[in-house]
């Protein structure tokens, strides 16, 4: 069995779609069997709610949901204490919006680029309108890389957080981080990343990366949908405001006021998505048992092979970066006069799932010159099968719509 056949077995869904060629894991990558089985055995067999009861059933629920914070704080390389359970990536980066966004003043400047997913977008446009801080982009390069020659005149003296995304869902362009985390500590501006598109592809290092914030979700790392995780540093979390208010964020209630809890409490009002956390904790404990060298040399070698089949085909035109540069295995592209949907339900009757549209980003699309491009995205599960399909179904949905 190969590799990747070896991996596919441990995904429900696909075991029982053989035929399915799935290439939208950067929208949501398939639930690993561990995830699925601990959501199950929560639910069946410590289904309770979280640090309110000392009955043992919600003391067993208790400790499953904090032990699914320690595998997130070991995924990340953090302190169990940094991690705040969310709804996913887009509420993670809202709460930092939000909260850390209360700290800004008018005049204070927040830098993004052009590359970024709508939910590290208008949460910062939104801000603008609220605080009056100013918005600056770090432009991208043709090819969908983030022009690092702009970040001295874009990261200015008045910049007081860089949230950029670590990895692009359109081209698969992988950040310079080290570059931007220079240019925003030489004005003690502090540096958030999206790693949405980042941790399917293994465990992230937030010490070695030296960023302050780091957002993702579960869906997109084998997990469930529903929830997702901010990481921030202790000492920043701890200067800063709740978001939401509600049950579990506070310290004591008067009918004259509030206090709030230490964080993370403070960042989760509400009952939180528990069994979902547990089933994220199992699928970040299996992905960190696995060895990611080889899974990387295969993911590159689809993706180039991707590149290569897809350039072969007249009409087709590419977005990114080569394949030799730093990209995940994510690869879009355009057919002059062919909508993306339309290509994508052709593609779908061949059992070739791909995502067409303007995928959130509809800045980094304009900046590339299309409204709208297919994206083909492949997860450690894909293998030569998948990428052989992908461009024989492509010449015959251009036979089809032409
Ligand atoms: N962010 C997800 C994507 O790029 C939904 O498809």
């Amino acid at each position: 069995m190969s590799a990747a056949a070896a991996l596919r077995a441990k995904f429900p869904l696909l075991v029982a779609n053989p035929g399915l060629h799935y290439f939208d894991s950067a929208a949501t990558a398939q639930m690993h069997r561990s995830a699925l089985d601990a959501v199950v055995a929560h639910e069946t067999g410590a289904r309770a709610n979280v640090l309110r009861g000392s009955y043992r059933l919600a003391e067993a629920a208790d400790r499953a949901y904090e032990a699914a914070r320690q595998s997130a704080a070991r995924f990340l390389n953090a302190a169990a204490d940094e991690i705040v359970f969310t709804g996913g990536t887009t509420a993670a980066l809202n709460l930092v919006a939000q909260s850390f966004g209360c700290l800004l003043e008018p005049g204070d400047r927040v830098v993004i680029s052009q590359a970024e997913h709508h939910s590290n977008f208008v949460p910062w446009q939104m801000l603008r309108e609220r605080r009056g801080v100013e918005l600056a982009l770090i432009p991208v390069l043709p090819d969908g890389t983030l022009d690092l020659a702009s970040l001295a005149r874009v990261i200015d003296d008045r910049t007081r957080l860089v949230a950029v995304t670590q990895c692009s869902n359109v081209t698969g362009a992988r950040t310079d981080v080290a570059a931007i985390v220079a240019a925003a500590r030489r004005v003690g501006a502090r540096v958030l990343l999206d790693g949405a598109q980042a941790v399917q592809h293994g465990p992230q290092d937030v010490q070695a990366l030296d960023v302050d914030f780091y957002a993702f979700s579960g869906h997109k790392c084998f997990g469930p949908g529903g929830v997702g995780v901010l990481w921030g540093r202790a000492e920043l979390l701890a200067a800063m405001p709740p978001f939401l208010g509600g049950g579990g964020m506070i310290g004591a209630v008067t009918e004259e006021g509030y206090t709030w809890a230490e964080p993370p409490r403070r960042f989760e009002a509400g009952t939180p998505p528990i069994a979902q956390a547990v089933g994220l904790g199992a699928a970040l404990d299996w992905m960190m048992g696995l060895d990611w060298a080889p899974i990387h040399a295969r993911e590159s070698a689809l993706c180039a092979a991707l590149i290569d089949g897809l350039r072969r085909i007249p009409h087709v035109r590419l977005l990114g970066p080569e394949p030799s540069s730093a990209r995940a295995p994510i690869v879009s592209f355009d057919i002059a006069g062919l909508h993306p949907h339309d290509i994508c339900q052709v593609l779908d009757a061949q059992g070739l799932a791909l995502r067409g549209g303007h995928h959130c980003a509809q800045p980094l699309l304009a900046a590339l010159g299309v409204e709208a491009c297919t994206r083909a995205s492949l997860a450690l599960y894909n293998d030569e099968a998948d990428v052989a399909a992908l461009p024989a179904g492509i010449v015959r949905a251009i036979g089809v719509l032409k």
